[in-house]
Order: structure tokens, then C-alpha cells, then sequence
């Protein structure tokens, strides 16, 4: 359960830097600027070797990196808008151009180059991807204020029988509810 704020602090992606990673084939991380470990949280050796969906957000559609995937094995140019989560818990917003790295002609790796989004773009975008996850996964978010008693109630339960607790918070609200 998210008691912290911590989930709603966004790194801002300045300006003049360019957040630059590369991988393998399959998604593994070869390369990761000072920039990417600076706005993720890590360092480049944590993330070098480590597969790039290690700053994926939940609040990301799975159909957005379906899609990204199935261009750059196509070996076309995906672009997009994509939230990423830091190591802390917080996010940041980038638009990427994802695309292939060739050595004489053969396709070696990928690359990705980002940069900063505008503040209505990441609403636009969150709404969007709010929107897309309802549809595929029958998932919202809500934030809600509950008392730190119940909170506590919540934090046994879930001790008790080894759930976590927003498996907890759903089935109070289905069972009492529906
Ligand atoms: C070059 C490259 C860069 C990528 N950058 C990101 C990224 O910044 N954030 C992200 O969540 N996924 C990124 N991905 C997609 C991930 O590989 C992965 O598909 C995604 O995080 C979803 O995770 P999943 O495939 O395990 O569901 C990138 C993929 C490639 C090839």
C-alpha cells in the first residue's frame, strides 16, 4: 500500500541533457549515459547487464512496449511518450526515439535517445495511459486518504495471511461493496 509520497515525485529531465541507454537484442542494457543513472536513480554499473524494464512504471500500458517492440524488430523508428519509475519510487517523463544500431549493415543492437516532455503532454498522456490500462488490464488507480487506525488494520491483515495490502483493500471493497 502506498502510504508514502514518495510514488508522486517527479524528477524533472532538464533541458539540455539527453538521456541515452543501448541494448542488446533482447532488451538487456549494454550502455547507460551519466545522465540516464543520474535521472533513474542508479548507477551505470547497476545498470549495465540489468533488462531495461527496470525503470518500467505500472501506471504503463503493456500495449506501449508491445508496440515498441514489434516496430523496432521491423527495424523501423518507434517513437513515444513513456513514464519511467526511479529507484526511489519516484517517475520521470521523457519522449524516446528507440531504434536499431547496425555494424556493416547488420542489425546489432538498440539504442534509445530522450528528452524532456512538456507538462500538458505528460497529462495528456497519463489520461491516455489511464485510459489504455482500464481497457487491457480492468486496472485504475485511486488515491484516497483512509484513517492511520484502518491503515494499521490493513498492515496485520495482510501480515496475517501473507497478502500484500492492496490485495487486502480490494477484497474489503468487494466483499462489502459487491
Ligand atoms: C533501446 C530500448 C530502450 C528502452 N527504454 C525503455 C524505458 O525507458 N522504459 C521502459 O519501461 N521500457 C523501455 N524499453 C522497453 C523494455 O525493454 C520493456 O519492454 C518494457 O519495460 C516493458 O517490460 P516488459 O517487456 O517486461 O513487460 C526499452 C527497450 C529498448 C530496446
Amino acid at each position: 500500500m502506498l502510504t508514502s509520497y514518495q510514488t508522486f515525485i517527479e524528477t524533472q529531465v532538464p533541458k539540455e541533457k539527453l538521456i541515452i541507454s543501448r541494448t542488446n537484442l533482447s532488451g538487456i542494457i549494454t550502455y547507460a549515459n551519466e545522465v540516464f543513472a543520474e535521472i533513474s536513480g542508479y548507477s551505470i554499473e547497476e545498470l549495465v547487464g540489468q533488462p531495461h524494464n527496470i525503470v518500467r512504471h505500472p501506471d504503463m500500458p503493456k500495449s506501449v512496449f508491445e508496440n515498441l517492440w514489434a516496430t523496432i524488430k521491423k527495424e523501423e523508428i518507434w517513437k513515444g511518450y513513456v513514464k519511467n519509475l526511479r529507484s526511489d519510487g519516484g517517475y520521470y517523463w521523457v519522449y524516446a526515439e528507440v531504434s536499431g544500431v547496425y555494424r556493416d549493415g547488420k542489425l546489432i543492437e538498440y539504442k534509445s535517445l530522450r528528452s524532456p516532455v512538456d507538462t500538458s503532454v505528460k497529462i495528456l498522456f497519463q489520461e491516455k495511459y489511464d485510459d489504455l490500462r482500464a481497457q487491457e488490464e480492468g486496472v485504475m488507480r485511486i488515491v484516497s486518504n483512509i484513517s492511520v487506525d484502518t491503515v494499521a488494520k490493513i498492515k496485520n491483515l495482510a501480515k496475517q495471511e501473507g497478502k500484500n495490502e492492496d490485495q487486502i483493500i480490494t477484497e474489503i471493497l468487494e466483499d462489502s461493496l459487491f
